[in-house]
């Protein structure tokens, strides 16, 4: 994709890698709107990038999935670039009482908003691209993470399928794939020890100049390139102390 002069829609725009993807596609030259549930964080970042467009919305929410497509279709018309980024990921067992609710919450925000979005903005006759924000979790899971690993393999596989039908219109499909970053993801100081979301965007910026569609860093690089060998020990490695 060119890097500038889009109109780009980032789902959790306001923070971490959405908040960090913010920033420099508005140092690049492009108008960016974001969306999440929380106003208070919205109106932060609106303050402090003061062209960014902000729009509240719970996108676990089939509803308010179809207001924003529709507030999008008729108050940006010209919007050519959707990206998927809103995520949570939690920490659970199977065993844990609420382990069925917040697993059927990790769905909702995290496959079945990207999937529904991708249909809707389909329709959007100025779309030319649609990111996906998978993991490196999709290609060998964390078990402490388990719905959540899996989540970012469904939507690494319906990515795949996804650039193959979205080439019949002339979208472009380019999944972004990040290892474990710096970010609250999952809950404050989780994230602590991983590098920092500057270093990834640097990275993700420069393969998208180069026109790459699958953008890795580090880690998730590693796991894109792995055979099942490979992947089975990074398996062990990573969950071996649960
Ligand atoms: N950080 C990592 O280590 C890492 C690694 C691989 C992949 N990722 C992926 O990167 C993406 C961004 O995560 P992050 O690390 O930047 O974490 P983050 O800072 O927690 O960002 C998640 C964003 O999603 C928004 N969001 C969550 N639920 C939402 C909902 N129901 N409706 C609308 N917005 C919602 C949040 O805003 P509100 O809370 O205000 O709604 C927040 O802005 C996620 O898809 C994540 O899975 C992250």
């Amino acid at each position: 994709m060119k890097v500038s002069g889009n109109k780009i829609l980032i789902t959790g725009g306001a923070t971490g890698i959405g908040l960090g993807l913010t920033e420099r596609f508005i140092a690049e030259g492009n108008t960016v709107i974001v969306c999440g549930r929380r106003e208070e964080v919205l109106k932060e970042v609106a303050a402090q990038l003061p062209t960014v467009i902000i729009r509240q919305c719970n996108l676990s929410n089939v509803e308010e999935r179809e207001s924003l497509y529709h507030w999008v279709a008729s108050e940006h018309p010209d919007l050519n670039v959707l990206i998927n980024n809103a995520g949570i990921q939690q920490w659970m067992s199977p065993t844990d009482t609420d382990f069925y609710q917040k697993a059927k919450e990790e769905i909702a925000i995290n496959i079945e908003a990207p999937i529904h979005l991708a249909s809707l903005f389909m329709h959007l006759h100025s779309l030319q691209t649609l990111i996906n924000v998978t993991s490196g979790l999709s290609f060998v899971p964390l078990t402490k993470v388990p719905v959540y690993s899996a989540t970012k393999a469904f939507m690494h596989s319906f990515t795949l399928s996804l650039r193959q039908l979205a080439s019949a219109k002339n979208i472009e499909v380019i999944e972004m794939i990040p290892p474990a970053l710096n970010t609250d993801l999952g809950g404050k100081g989780l994230h602590d020890h991983a590098p920092a979301v500057i270093d990834f965007i640097k990275s993700i910026f420069e393969q998208l100049k180069l026109g790459k569609t699958e953008l890795t860093f580090g880690f998730s690089e590693a796991m894109t390139k792995s055979g099942p060998e490979d992947l089975q020990k990074a398996f062990v490695r990573m969950n071996s102390a649960n």
